[in-house]
């Protein structure tokens, strides 16, 4: 599996605990940034990970800013991304068995480092369960291809 991350400002911190438990659990990654002192704009860094995505170069990705709704928003206007914006463990884990999430978005500014790390976890290791599910998935491609 490989997985490209990325933050604004508002994330840096949550995106190296994301980081971490990756290598934690031998996961290839690719690390976007931001490196910033200052303030950037979510969008981009969320629009060129999302694409990154949904063209096959990643099979998964996680977004981090200061709330999560700015990276998740974005993120998903790229046809073919599924980006879920979770601050639990429950939906960290439903996210992918019923919607086959393809991005995992957090705030920094609303969970704590300990949480992040586990929804990171749940999320990676969680998988879809397809059946009815698959059909409703389906639906939301059809939408996008009309
Ligand atoms: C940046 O101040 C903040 O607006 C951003 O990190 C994010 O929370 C947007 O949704």
């Amino acid at each position: 599996m490989k997985v490209i991350i990325a933050s604004d400002h508002g994330g840096v911190n949550l995106r190296r605990e994301a980081a971490d438990v990756l290598e934690e659990l031998g996961i290839e990654y690719v690390d976007l940034g931001c490196d910033c002192e200052g303030s950037v704009d979510y969008p981009d860094y969320a629009l060129p990970a999302a694409e990154r995505v949904a063209g096959g170069e990643f099979d998964k990705g996680i977004l981090i800013c200061g709330t999560g709704i700015g990276m998740s928003v974005s993120a998903n206007k790229v046809k073919g991304i599924r980006a879920a914006l979770v601050h639990d463990l429950f939906t960290a884990k439903v996210t992918r068995e019923h919607n086959d999430s393809n991005m995992l978005c957090m705030g920094e500014r609303v969970i704590g480092p300990g949480l992040a790390r586990e929804i990171v976890k749940t999320w990676i290791q969680s998988e879809f369960e397809a059946g009815r599910h698959k059909n409703r998935i389906n639906k939301i491609a059809e939408y996008e291809n009309k």
